[in-house]
């Protein structure tokens, strides 16, 4: 009889670590740590996700809305910080999960983060095409057929129906390539792309503050009663706060570094809350300008698409060079997060498939580049398809509800192993335990209760979805369980045997 309670021993899991990864640098140091978290932070989460929220729930109060999903994510990060000083291996929340509560749990998050990676960059390669179509019809005149660039479910304002996002497509299979052939010297890359991405954040707040109209904060935060093309009011800014969350999406990747860090339990904890600190700075400022540069109605429309350079093109006339620069530098930022986020797919079903839990092809290696390459192809069908054919907007809900979800078991992790494991050193401790890893169910709670019941059920399904791979497939090649399974065997023989005698 299988347990779905097995835990990995925590040396355990250290020592098979430098065992498989020998051949992995420890290079990385504290910068190198918080740049690779910027890198997969800042995306289309801010670029698009703010417009969104603006336009739809929150009207100019969104910096409210990143205050509060900035709080989820730094009580969830207080517990991240944790569990990667005290497990610095790769395989980010499933590893944790194992080695605490147990494979079953590690499954769902391990199935999880599917939603959080894989299903993330179809958003941002959604973002993507959109800035891409804005860069052609601003530098060179021309724009991909609104039919091209936008999925079957969306229509045109003049109604012209969606067929496929191609862009979208075409930047998945690009970085999937790129993925397969070996990223190497990509910390150096990364590095400029933060840079740059930082930049354009610092030159948009600075420029546009002086272009703030103070009317366009009037109402601060309207009332849905008063415009009902929204949801607005309180409640309004708690549903933005969970579409702008998808910002925040990214923070944890960090922990996927571990092996490669120089001094892992220092480095960690500060990689992954200080990349999370400078972002809620930086996304409150930003938003708060963005707000007050256009008029929060324009959202729904014009400014929709591509909404940092319709703001730039329509309202800071003197700055149209920044409007190409910033496309070009966002189109660049939204790449490094796509290419992040299906590495650290390709490295959690890696891990998975190490441990029997999805089929070897996931951790099969290119004889050549030495990377999981039949994994990126079948996550770019994958990713490809969704991409291609769903909708931005619900992509980004169900990538927010899945990762949310699987805060919620990081934070109650925290309060398990405290339990389970007192002795084991913590060279990060999260303070106030259990307050923090409670206040954190909570916030990420809340903003999956305001995500409504749509997208409930799209977890549900997937959730579902995931129980039954994991009982037809999982259970019966874990290696973890056959071992288990071997030893009660010698156990039951050893027994015999001393029965006879
Ligand atoms: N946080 C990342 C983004 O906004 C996923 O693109």
């Amino acid at each position: 009889m299988a347990n779905l309670w097995l835990k990995k021993n925590i040396s355990q899991l250290v020592n098979e670590a430098s065992d498989e990864d020998r051949g992995l640098k420890r290079t990385i140091g504290t910068w190198g740590l918080i740049a690779l978290g910027i890198g997969a932070i800042i995306g289309a989460g801010l670029f698009t996700s703010t417009a969104e929220a603006i336009a739809f729930h929150t009207g100019p109060a969104v910096s409210i809305s990143f205050l509060i999903a900035g709080i989820g994510c730094a009580l969830a990060g207080l517990c991240y910080a944790e569990f990667a000083s005290m497990i610095p291996i790769a395989g980010s929340a499933y590893t944790y999960a194992y080695a605490t509560m147990g494979e079953f749990i590690a499954w769902i998050i391990g199935w999880d983060l599917v939603l959080e990676y894989g299903v993330a960059s179809a958003k941002v390669a959604t973002s993507w095409s959109e800035y891409l179509n804005k860069l052609l019809s601003n530098v060179f005149h021309v724009q991909i057929p609104y039919a091209f660039s936008h999925s079957p479910f969306q229509y045109s304002a003049d109604g012209v129906r969606g067929i496929m996002n191609l862009p979208a497509l075409f930047i998945i299979l690009l970085l999937s390539l790129v993925l397969i052939r070996g990223i190497k010297g990509s910390s150096l890359v990364n590095g400029i792309i933060v840079i740059i991405k930082v930049g354009i954040v610092l030159l948009f707040i600075g420029f546009g503050w002086s272009y703030i109209n103070p009317a366009n904060y009037t109402p601060y935060i309207p009332s849905g009663a008063a415009d009902p093309s929204g949801e607005y009011g309180w409640t309004g800014i708690f549903a933005g706060a969970s579409v702008v969350f998808f910002a925040f999406i990214g923070f944890d990747a960090v922990s996927t570094a571990a092996q490669e860090s120089k001094n892992p339990q220092r480095d960690m904890p500060k990689g992954i809350l200080l990349s999370l600190l400078i972002c809620v700075i930086l996304y409150i400022l930003f938003a708060h300008v963005l707000a007050g540069v256009a008029n929060y109605r324009e959202f729904r429309t014009v400014g929709q698409e591509a909404s940092v350079t319709y703001v730039i093109d329509t309202y800071m006339k003197d700055y149209r060079w920044l409007s190409t620069l910033v496309t070009v530098a966002i189109l660049a930022g939204f790449s490094s997060v796509i290419l992040v986020m299906l590495m650290g797919q390709s490295r959690v079903f890696f891990s998975m498939s190490k441990d029997g839990l999805v089929p070897k092809v996931f951790s099969q290696l290119h004889p050549k580049f030495k990377t999981p390459w039949k994994s990126n192809l079948l996550f770019f069908v994958f990713v490809g398809l969704i991409a291609a054919f769903v909708p931005a907007s619900v992509i980004s809900n169900m990538t927010v509800i899945g990762t949310l979800f699987a805060f919620v078991l990081v934070c109650l992790g925290i309060i398990i192993l405290r339990k389970s494991d007192p002795a084991t050193p913590r060279p990060f401790r999260t303070p106030w335990v259990p307050i923090v890893p409670v206040l954190g169910i909570a916030v990420c709670t809340g903003l999956i209760y305001s995500l409504g019941p749509a997208n409930w059920l799209r977890l549900i399904i997937w959730l579902i979805i995931g129980i039954f791979i994991y009982i037809g497939y999982g259970i019966r090649h874990s290696k973890l369980q056959k071992d288990a399974a071997g030893k009660s065997d010698r156990v039951r023989h050893a027994n015999w045997d001393l029965n006879r005698r």
